[in-house]
């Protein structure tokens, strides 16, 4: 494998144990935890000179902190996405600085990007020939973007829910696509039944070790974008959490590498329609209980039984932050709202965020002088015909 020097191998965030990363390829081998790249933080030396002095152009500039090698990485310049200072909006919520990290200007339109380059890079350097997952509908149509750039197949098992778009460029990217009726769940099922008898390589989240761990330059790229500066808070839409995990762990390895003092404050932002994790963190609890009955329009966060709820619990109480639900009319309005007075385009589950951040503000979470980062995590075109149809609900 063409690994980076400082890159130990995968340590089980349950048992402890730390694999070879050659080996170990997807979950723990011993207890079926989830698996984490590890680094020799004190074998990095990486300064904010030296990256002030590389171009701004993809999120492998920053690959001593990456498992891959910048060379061998299966890329098309993802990531290395603008920070939109917006100050209407930081007047309207009450605190200093409101920045959107706009995650819509990746090669397939979200950031699923950067998990997708990272993933299928392991798959490409364990020698697969195929790639499968199951998704909600942006991850599935990176996949297959990355997969094509790859020469390999991918298939792809989205829920009816997923948009359009999602499902038209899979085909477009000739991945194989099977529509499951139903939800994420459905999908899921219908993944694990193939893949009891095919050998696909799995690029599902948490499944892989890759996907958190590329997601994770997101707080690298806005923290250098600031000037260094840490925002006080980062608010993410928040499905399975693989974001919001990542980009605690590369707070703590820019703080371990001496590049900045301390982390932002990390909240997670919910749908009312499918919020396990803010119930989770209301009630106190260590681990989120599945969603009975999930509905929200939001169909990236629509997740309700998100695996890997200890990390993303973990990660909002050791920053400071919190968790918050909205509902979905509040959430498309936010959408419109941010798209009217800041230009700035959202999808629909990325504007939980925003309609998330209006409320943490209503709550008094941040205070005046506060940089509150909002993450936008997919284009607002990937979601156009839901946009425009809450428009014509209210007679617009
Ligand atoms: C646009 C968008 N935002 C957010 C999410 C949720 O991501 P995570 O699993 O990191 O919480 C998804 C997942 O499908 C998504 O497509
Ligand atoms: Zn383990």
């Amino acid at each position: 494998m063409e690994t980076t020097d400082a890159f130990i191998g995968l340590t089980c965030v349950d048992c402890g144990e730390t694999f070879d990363a050659e080996t170990a390829t997807h979950r723990c081998p011993d207890c079926g935890g989830i698996l984490d790249p590890d680094y020799d933080y004190d074998d990095i030396e990486l300064s904010r000179e030296d990256l002030a002095a590389r171009r701004f152009d993809t999120m492998w500039r920053y690959e001593e902190l990456l498992p891959f090698t910048r060379e061998s990485a299966v890329s098309m310049a993802e990531g290395a996405t603008a920070l939109v200072d917006c100050p209407s909006l930081a007047e309207e919520m009450g605190v200093g600085r409101v920045l959107i990290k706009d995650e819509g200007r990746n090669p397939t339109g979200t950031f699923k990007d950067r998990g997708q380059s990272a993933a299928v890079t392991a798959a490409v350097q364990h020698g697969a020939t195929d790639v499968a997952l199951n998704s909600a509908g942006n991850a599935g149509q990176a996949a297959a973007a990355y997969a094509a750039r790859a020469g390999l197949d991918s298939h792809v098992f989205l829920p009816t829910r997923a948009g359009f778009t999602n499902k038209a460029m899979v085909n477009v990217h000739g991945g194989d696509m099977t529509v499951v009726e139903g939800r994420i769940g459905d999908a899921a099922a219908a993944y694990e039944d193939a893949m009891a008898d095919e050998d696909w390589y799995s690029v599902r989240t948490f499944e892989t070790p890759y996907r958190h761990e590329g997601k994770k330059t997101m707080l690298y790229e806005l923290v250098e974008q600031n000037d260094w500066a840490v925002p006080d808070a980062v608010v993410y839409p928040t499905g399975g959490g693989v974001g919001l995990v990542g980009m605690h762990k590369a707070a703590t390895e820019l703080q371990e590498l001496g590049l900045v003092d301390d982390g932002p404050a990390m909240y997670a932002a919910q749908a009312e329609g499918c919020a396990p994790i803010v119930e989770a963190f209301e009630a106190g609890r260590d681990a989120h209980e599945p969603w009975e009955t999930p509905d929200t329009i939001c169909g990236g966060i629509e997740i309700p039984d998100p695996g890997a709820s200890p990390l993303v619990l973990d990660a909002l109480r050791e920053s400071g932050g919190g968790a918050v639900a909205t509902s979905d009319e509040d959430i498309l309005d936010a959408a419109v709202a941010v798209a009217q007075q800041a230009g700035v385009e959202m999808g629909a589950t990325c504007a939980a965020t925003a309609s998330g951040a209006w409320e943490l503000s209503r709550q008094g979470a941040f205070d005046e002088d506060d940089t509150v980062v909002l993450l936008n995590t997919g284009a607002g075109n990937k979601d156009d015909d839901i946009l425009r149809s809450h428009l014509m609900s209210k007679g617009i």
